[in-house]
């Protein structure tokens, strides 16, 4: 068992039990900055079940060179890591329903689109994510040509882009070419600092944020996220805006605000 379990001050609540699902974390084993271990992912799959969590997608990295995953080696290693929870008949943890990826917006991006290798959110949701230090250049015509090969776009973490502000034009643009926003519920708490989450109370105040995700890593993240449910900020926002993550499996997406 790991110490921040035992010690931990107190349990999570189920603060977003509303979410249903968590649609963003890192908790395959091995092959990314996330879990290093199936007792990490279980450590992790407690905590987001004591928080409200019924369903969990999982949404390793693909970035290259650093993550250079390939689509069947995750399916496999997601089946895999299915089996050996179910072994582990450890009860109250959230059902692992479905694996995709968080994809980097880089220099093998378009070869991606052109090649249809994507591992999807709900079966129709491509899950990206930008550097996070320098803008994408050709933005516009990637979001566009995935756009036209007929995926919905969720755009991770808008908060945590420095180079955007909480409600610039530019993210106003983004929003107005139909991209879904998802915030991390960490950026909330400011587990990421003042400016991600000052920007992510903002960006959802103005409506524009259809997902909420965890991106849990590992237990110092799962320690951030018991902290979060009891965050009385967070509980209020909460109760009052609504968001799609129990809808993330419909067959048809619930918002489309194309060009
Ligand atoms: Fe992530």
């Amino acid at each position: 068992m790991f110490e921040f379990l035992k010690h931990r001050p107190k349990s999570a609540i189920p603060t977003f039990a509303p979410l249903g699902t968590d649609i963003h974390c890192h908790l395959l084993p091995g092959v990314d900055d996330g879990s290093k271990s199936n007792e990490e992912s279980l450590a992790c799959l407690q905590v987001m079940r004591d928080a409200g969590f019924e369903n969990v997608i999982c949404t390793p990295h693909y970035q290259y060179p650093r993550f250079p995953n390939e689509e069947t080696d995750i399916l496999n290693r997601f089946d895999t890591l299915k089996i050996d929870i179910a072994a582990a008949k450890q009860k109250n943890i959230p059902n692992l329903t479905g694996v995709a990826g968080e994809y980097r917006v880089d220099t093998g991006f378009p070869a991606r689109i052109e090649n249809n290798r994507f591992l999807l959110v709900g079966g129709k949701y491509v899950l990206v994510e930008f550097s996070l230090h320098q803008q994408v250049i050709g933005l516009d015509q990637v979001m566009f040509d995935l756009q036209m090969k007929n995926y919905e776009i969720i755009l991770a973490h808008p908060e945590r882009y420095p180079y955007y502000s909480g409600t610039s034009s530019k993210l106003q643009h983004l929003k107005d070419m139909g991209i879904n926003f998802q915030v991390n519920i960490l950026s909330l708490s400011g587990f990421y600092g003042e400016s991600p989450k000052r920007k992510a109370f903002e960006m959802i105040e103005k409506g524009w944020v259809e997902f909420m995700g965890t991106d849990m890593h590992n237990t110092l993240y799962a320690q951030a996220l018991i902290d979060a449910t009891h965050d009385r900020k967070i509980i209020k926002l909460m109760e009052k805006h609504k968001f799609l993550n129990s809808h993330v499996n419909d067959p048809e997406p619930l918002k489309t605000k194309k060009i």
